[in-house]
């Protein structure tokens, strides 16, 4: 007879205790443990049974190597970020905040692939609603089998009877499991449910999209453990403001994360956006002074952003300085370097700084193109559009090299940038030089002017 007990979960690490708590002790959020009520299954592996068991070893030169063929999504943007395509028996998860793209994004990668068989499993929309979004992405066909469920065991049989290439499931968040006595969505029942989906995938090798929600501070919502158990984590993100979408990988088991994809989302869906670098540089043709653009890293991905500054006489007796998206202490701390480094007299400026598109940054290797942007707006001359930089400024006014530069370098180079200045430190760490991008290396911040304006 299965024993039930209860426990506290933490709704945003997993963590469990046996009673109420109101910080979390794992990942100091208030307010996040709810009880859920469990059905304890017999312990199958208790060692009696495990001692009468042998198992097969084998060593690691003789594990044959199986070559994977991936599934070609025939989306270069969606391939790109998966390494190369889909991995049979992969689960993907695809997070994103509501209404970014998701649904859209995976119904189109379906439609696309019609010369598989794909079970759409909707767990939010009606059967009509899919069908509309289809006929807006201007394709219908028959290989698409829609499931409108929530129960994983019914979700698992129509599976089973359908014998499906590829799977969809919109949203992880609305399947429940009815042996678990917690609500969907909850830690318990994202566990549970993805379990049993991966070992789906797994046994018949069959690649599982998931869809999952955003919470408000931007990670996926339930249980970091979801991550963990998924082989592949994309998250799209974007400004609804904006049309333009990223689709980052953040984990992933069959490729790099260091790839983006971007797509713009227009009325007949997402369309792929070939030359990124547009979205990048600013939109006008005119080239304008005070805006310089860094090479930085954020979490673990390159960024390529707009830094955007404006130098003006002090209209009152002290000067203002202000600062959007970056720390206002080390705008000051800089604008003193290039005063007594580099000999700009800016004690009596006005300096307002902006990163664009609301972007926060705190990593240091955006000094220089923060320090690059200042200098153009106070001389009034423009950077020239094809030049990104990185660099940490330090006290002394010497550049300071920068972590993981072949990845900015790339990135560089996939924006179509044709130039990068850079510290003379990351100059020994760069394998090829000779490549299409034209190197600047610098040492000193008294440098910068002459290899920006000539
Ligand atoms: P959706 O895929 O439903 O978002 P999610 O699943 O992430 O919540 O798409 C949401 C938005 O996309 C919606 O506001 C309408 C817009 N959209 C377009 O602009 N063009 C289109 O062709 C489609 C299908 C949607
Ligand atoms: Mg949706």
């Amino acid at each position: 007879m299965a024993k039930t007990r209860t426990r506290f979960v933490c709704q945003n690490c997993g963590a469990e205790s046996s009673k109420w708590i109101g910080r979390c002790p794992s990942c100091n959020e208030w307010n996040t443990y709810v009880e859920e009520v469990v059905t304890k299954e017999p312990d199958r592996f208790s060692s009696s049974s495990l001692s009468s068991q042998s198992f097969k070893l084998i060593t690691l030169t003789d594990v044959q190597q199986l070559e994977v063929k991936r599934i070609d999504t025939q989306c270069g943007e969606f391939n790109r970020v998966l390494g190369g395509g889909l991995v049979p028996g992969s689960v993907t998860l695809l997070g994103g905040e509501p209404g970014i793209g998701k649904s859209t994004l995976a119904l189109q990668i379906a439609l696309q692939l019609d010369h598989l068989k794909t079970v759409y499993i909707s767990g939010e929309e009606s059967a009509n609603q899919i069908k509309l979004r289809a006929e807006r992405l201007g394709k219908v066909h028959p290989n698409i089998l829609l499931v409108c469920e929530t129960s994983i065991e019914a979700i698992l049989s129509a599976l089973e009877q359908a014998k499906p290439q590829l799977v969809i499931i919109d949203s992880i968040q609305t399947i429940y499991a009815d042996y678990i006595e917690s609500t969907s969505g909850s830690v318990s029942q994202i566990r549970e449910c993805t379990g049993r989906i991966i070992k789906y995938a797994k046994s018949n090798s069959i690649p599982v999209i998931l869809i999952g929600h955003i919470v408000k501070d931007g990670s996926l919502a339930g249980p970091k453990t979801l991550e963990h158990m998924v082989d592949t984590v994309l998250q799209f993100e974007g400004d609804r403001q904006y049309l333009y979408r990223i689709l980052r990988t953040t984990k992933n088991r069959f490729g790099s994360t260091s790839e983006i994809g971007i797509f713009e989302m227009q009325g007949n869906g997402l369309n792929e956006v070939s030359n990124p670098s547009e979205i990048f540089l600013s939109h006008s043709e005119e080239l304008l002074s005070g805006i310089a653009v860094a090479a930085t890293i954020n979490g673990n991905r390159p960024y390529l952003i707009e830094i955007q500054s404006l130098v003006s006489s002090a209209v009152y007796g002290t000067p203002q300085h202000s600062s959007i998206g970056f720390d206002l202490r080390r705008l000051n701390m800089l604008l003193a370097v290039l005063e007594k480094r580099a000999g700009f007299r800016l004690a009596a400026k006005d300096v307002f700084l902006n990163i664009a598109g609301g972007l926060k940054i705190e990593e240091p290797s955006v000094d220089l193109a923060i320090a690059a942007a200042i200098l153009s707006s106070n001389a009034d001359i423009a950077i020239a559009k094809d030049i990104c930089l990185a660099g940490e400024v330090s006290l002394s006014g010497e550049i300071r090299p920068v972590f993981r530069v072949e990845q900015r370098i790339a990135e560089a180079k996939k924006l179509g940038f044709s130039q990068i200045i850079l510290p003379v430190a990351n100059k020994k760490a760069i394998k090829n030089t000779s490549s299409d991008l034209n190197f600047i290396f610098i040492h000193k911040i008294d440098q910068l002017p002459r290899v920006l304006f000539g």
